[in-house]
């Protein structure tokens, strides 16, 4: 894990931890893909039970986060995101390790996720050990009108 770098696990209308995450948001997710959530989405997951929010700060500067929700024994990677200027040195992966981790210690022996097709943050779910189960052909639309297929992986953990 990169030096210095902390990982703190918000659950709840935690305002700064989600204040944190929106500068994140803005700052990672291309406009074109209308990917990055709104605060009212974003505070909408994170009062329901089972989701929580790992957010990843040097010096308690926001970098990353990785939001999950949790029903029973299955999770699903809702978001994850680094900004720009500090991709490439790991912080990806030691969330979403991380957030492996806390599903693990939860009790929770799978977890899913959807991406779009032609996004580079498929090459970490796969060196992190996810599997494709299947594609939704034109399931996101970008701003300027162009279908994109979703993807769909999983992990399976054992218990
Ligand atoms: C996807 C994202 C979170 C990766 O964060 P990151 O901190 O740069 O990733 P890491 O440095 O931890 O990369 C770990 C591994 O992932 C893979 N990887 C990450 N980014 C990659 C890229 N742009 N191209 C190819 N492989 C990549 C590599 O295998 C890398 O391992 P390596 O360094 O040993 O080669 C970041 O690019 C991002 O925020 N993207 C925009 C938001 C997004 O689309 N999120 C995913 C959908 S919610």
């Amino acid at each position: 894990m990169m030096p210095g770098l902390s990982l703190d696990l918000h659950e709840g209308a935690d305002r700064n931890a989600m204040a944190d995450t929106m500068d994140v948001m803005t700052a990672a997710f291309d406009p074109v893909f209308g990917e990055a959530w709104t605060l009212p989405q974003l505070a909408g997951v994170m009062i329901m039970p089972g989701t929580w929010l790992t957010v990843a700060r040097l010096d308690a500067s926001p970098l990353g986060f990785a939001l999950v929700r949790s029903v029973l024994d299955e999770c699903e990677l809702l978001l994850l995101a680094v900004a720009p200027l500090w991709r490439g040195r790991g912080i990806g992966e030691t969330l979403l390790r991380d957030s492996l981790r806390t599903a693990r210690r939860r009790g929770i022996t799978s977890m899913n996720l959807e991406v779009r097709a032609t996004n580079n943050a498929i090459q970490l779910y796969e060196k992190i050990g996810f599997e494709y189960v299947h594609r939704r052909p034109g399931y996101y639309r970008g701003s300027d009108g162009q279908l994109y297929d979703a993807l769909s992986f999983r992990i399976d953990m054992g218990i």
